[in-house]
């Protein structure tokens, strides 16, 4: 193959696989703060149409704000009903982002079967509702992004509850990218990022609980939240990624 021939099949792979976000309608499911919010911005920046959906209307508001402007809708993983009805009223949606999550570690002794009810709604109840609402309204070449975490990878002692959650949203993803084709399937572990979910695990030692925790990675520092919105971005856009989970870490898994 020459260099000109090569170029064209490179063009061609390339205009046939990617596909762009411009104009194209994301939700992103706990997109008010952290992780959701860089991906709400980051795919807002590229040209999409955001929806967010959160708890709390002020909070919405506050982040619909920030990236520019966003359909706002109200809805909480622990209240999977609603979900039907909040989806009939949308227009078609081409990618739908499930970040929104708490983190209570706990250990086994400690917790209760309530907490271990609550993470089997917030990780498996609460996305399956959603994700099974958007069917409807999803087009076919659209993807799917949900969270998983490093828990689900590496344990800790007061990680066994939260780390079996997240652990089955990675077999969801598998499963579901089967299931759902051609609609893509896909999901992001995070790793340790600095977002307000931190502020409730750390308290005042945050700074230096983070500083220890960046100089144990092979990267040398913890995840920022536009790390983890670039690799959604990857996911929503890359036509033959799907099944995947993408390990955003810093290296975690193997320090
Ligand atoms: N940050 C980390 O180090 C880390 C590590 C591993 C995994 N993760 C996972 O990454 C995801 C994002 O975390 P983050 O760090 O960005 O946290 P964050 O800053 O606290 O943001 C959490 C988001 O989830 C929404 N949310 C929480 N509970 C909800 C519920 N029941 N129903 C609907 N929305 C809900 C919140 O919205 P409202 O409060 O406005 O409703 C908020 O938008 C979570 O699933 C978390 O477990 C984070």
């Amino acid at each position: 193959m020459n260099e000109t021939t090569m170029e064209h099949h490179a063009n061609a792979n390339t205009a046939g696989h990617t596909r762009p976000l411009a104009g194209r309608h994301v939700m992103v499911v706990g997109g008010t703060s952290g992780i959701g919010l860089a991906v709400a911005r980051d795919v807002a920046s590229a040209g999409a149409e955001v929806t967010l959906v959160g708890r709390d209307p002020q909070r919405l508001r506050r982040a619909a704000g920030s990236i520019g402007g966003a359909r706002q809708l109200v809805g909480d993983l622990h209240d999977a009903s609603v979900f039907e009805a909040l989806f009939d009223a949308l227009p078609p949606l081409d990618h739908l982002v499930i970040t929104a999550g708490t983190a209570s570690l706990k250990t086994l002794r400690e917790s209760t079967p309530d907490d271990w009810r609550r993470v089997a709604e917030e990780r498996i109840v609460g996305p399956l509702a959603i994700v099974r609402a958007a069917l409807n309204r999803l087009r076919q070449d659209g993807s799917i992004v949900l969270t998983s975490g490093l828990l689900a990878s590496r344990p800790m002692h007061t990680g066994a509850v939260i780390g079996a959650g997240v652990a089955a949203v990675e077999a969801m993803v598998r499963a579901l990218s089967l299931e759902l084709a051609p609609i893509r399937v896909n999901a992001v572990s995070p790793g340790l990022v600095d977002t307000p979910l931190l502020d409730t695990f750390f308290g005042d030692g945050k700074h230096e609980a983070l500083a220890s925790a960046a100089a144990a990675l092979p990267t040398g520092r913890i995840g920022r939240p536009d790390d983890i919105a670039q690799a959604v971005r990857l996911l929503l856009t890359g036509g033959f990624i799907t099944g995947e989970v993408l390990h955003l870490d810093g290296g975690a898994r193997w320090a």
